[in-house]
């Protein structure tokens, strides 16, 4: 214990050590008040640079190139595209179409079954002809088929993110069709 000093001639003053407590009280409250004041500033500060560069999520285009129309035989059914991209290119006489390889009763990919000229999902047994229509078992309504054009460089562009649906009369829309002469 610290003994008291004392100025000679003069009475008790204040023990030294209760005033160095006080001291350091006071320091360790201005720091922790610092620290406070410092973290929600640097909290402040995050959230605006945030605000300033939001996170931005990049997804692959919908368009891919798809070769020439020489690329394709008059009458083929295509798979080249089917495991990377799930598009079928059907090449006839007069143009081409774009199918997406998704059947329309609960999303499996149909299987192209060319010794039947038909396509047939392995879930419920689905058939759709060659054009997408659905004949035979669950499916509610055709294949939809995808935006199909030519680039002014010759090359065929299929846009995933255009689909047409026969069942609403689309499939007459600009895109739903190339036309080749
Ligand atoms: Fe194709 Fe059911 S998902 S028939």
């Amino acid at each position: 214990m610290a003994k008291p000093s004392t100025i000679p001639g003069s009475q008790r003053v204040a023990p030294q050590q209760s005033s160095d407590n006080l001291w350091s009280r006071r320091s360790f409250l201005s720091f922790a008040a610092w620290g406070a004041f410092l973290t929600v500033l640097s909290g402040g500060l995050l959230g605006f640079l945030r605000y300033l560069f939001p996170r931005v999520l990049f997804e692959p285009s919908p368009v891919f190139e798809a070769g020439t129309p020489e690329d394709y035989l008059v009458g083929e059914v295509s798979e080249k595209y089917k495991d990377s991209n799930g598009v079928w290119i059907i090449r006839e006489k007069g143009g081409m179409y774009a199918l997406l390889a998704v059947c329309t009763h609960l999303g499996c990919t149909p299987r192209w079954l060319a010794s039947d000229n038909k396509f047939k999902c392995p879930c419920h047994g689905s058939g759709f002809k060659r054009s997408g229509i659905n004949f035979e078992g669950p499916a509610p309504r055709p294949l939809e088929r995808l935006k199909i054009t030519l680039s002014p460089q010759g090359k065929i562009l299929i846009d995933k993110s255009k689909r047409f649906r026969e069942e609403k009369g689309q499939w007459g829309n600009p895109g739903a069709y190339l036309k080749l002469s």
